[in-house]
């Protein structure tokens, strides 16, 4: 039986060779494929005589499964080697600071977002958050504008198809809803701001179907109107960064507040360019007013116990003021160049110490 020695001998040589798991496949074929060396030793028994076959069946049987048992040892040890090789090659230093020169950058709506949400935490504002997806009733019916109100019809809504219970969702027209959500769920004393998406059926050079609001909402039990003009005051001193501004407030109407008044601020547009603070121009920054009591009881609050002031402000239109951007279609047009351009870095979190703009 020199043979099945010197075949054992000779395929175990093969399998340590084998340098790969293609190269042990072959040696595998080789021996125990359908003609392999093996499986053809195998074929000889059936030929034998009893005698014979006793003698040499466990020995090739014995040989079958050393050989086998190699190979399947083997051929770990070398799916362990290719791992151990590929995860040199993948290997990645998370230590290494990051690239010097990152390409991305910050987008001006974010980075006045971040500006004005410094600004109102210093002055102890929390921020309120509510769906782009809203109902009907939040958006309209709670802030005092009823089914037939004729505002209705100058907020252009987007309608969603109606739900199955009849009650009608849309894109929310503007961030008062948020006023409704938060006074629905927390009791005064209220302090939030509520800046996010909004939407209306428009479009030109300083309309987009989609855009940004800045709500703002305070409700305790002696704001009043003073409040809401020193909060505007030093919020517009600490957003256009200047030392002082001067505020005009005109008469207005809106179904969620009474009084309702609409705030400018007085610029420079003489020279092509915008200066705040000083100059014959006006610039208009939104409208507010105080809390229509309907609206505190129908979001359940006591109007003989609490009152309050709310604005809503346009954010697009504060980083085109701030920014000197003439056209609002750019900001959503994703086009990397335009936002390069404006140069915010990710990691210049703007701070009041540490300064909102660099
Ligand atoms: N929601 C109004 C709009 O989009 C803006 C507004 C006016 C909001 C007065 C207020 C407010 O909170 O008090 O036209």
């Amino acid at each position: 039986m020199s043979d099945v020695h010197s075949l054992e001998r000779d395929l175990l040589a093969a399998i340590a060779n084998a340098g790969d798991e293609a190269a042990l496949e072959e040696v595998r074929v080789s021996a125990l494929g359908k003609k392999g060396s093996i499986s053809e030793l195998l074929k000889t028994l059936g030929g034998m005589n009893a005698e014979d076959r006793k003698q040499k069946g466990p020995l090739i049987n014995g040989l079958r499964d050393k050989v086998s048992g190699a190979i399947a040892a083997r051929k770990s040890e070398l799916a362990l080697a290719a791992l151990n090789a590929r995860l040199q090659a993948e290997r990645v230093d998370v230590t290494l600071p990051a690239r010097p020169e990152p390409r991305g950058s910050i987008h001006p709506v974010s980075q006045v977002l971040d500006e004005i949400t410094a600004i109102f935490a210093d002055l102890g504002f929390a921020v309120a958050e509510g769906p782009d997806v809203e109902f009907d009733d939040y958006n309209f019916t709670k802030l005092n504008i009823p089914p037939d109100h004729p505002a209705r019809q100058m907020h252009d809504t987007f309608y969603l198809a109606p739900q199955a219970d009849d009650s009608q969702h849309l894109l929310r027209t503007h961030t008062s809803p948020v006023q409704v959500r938060t006074m629905l769920k927390q009791k005064p004393p209220i302090r939030v701001i509520a800046p996010g998406r909004t939407y209306r059926v428009d479009s030109d050079a300083t309309h987009t179907p989609m855009f940004h609001q800045l709500e703002a909402l305070v409700i305790d039990e002696q704001t009043n109107l003073g409040h809401l003009k020193w909060v505007v005051e030093e919020f517009c001193k600490a957003f256009f960064e200047i030392d002082t501004v001067e505020l005009r407030a005109r008469p207005s109407f809106f179904p969620f507040t009474e009084p309702s008044v609409e705030w400018d601020m007085r610029c420079d547009r003489s020279g092509g360019q915008t200066i705040f603070g000083t100059g014959h121009d006006w610039l208009e920054l939104g409208g507010s007013g105080m809390v229509n009591p309907h609206v505190l009881e129908m979001c359940g609050i006591d109007p003989s116990r609490y009152q309050g002031f709310a604005f809503g402000f346009g954010l697009d239109r504060m980083a085109m003021l701030k920014y000197g951007a003439p056209d609002l279609r750019p900001f959503f047009e994703s086009d990397i160049r335009w936002l390069r351009h404006f140069g915010f870095a990710a990691l210049d979190i703007p701070t009041l110490d540490g300064g909102l703009s660099r």
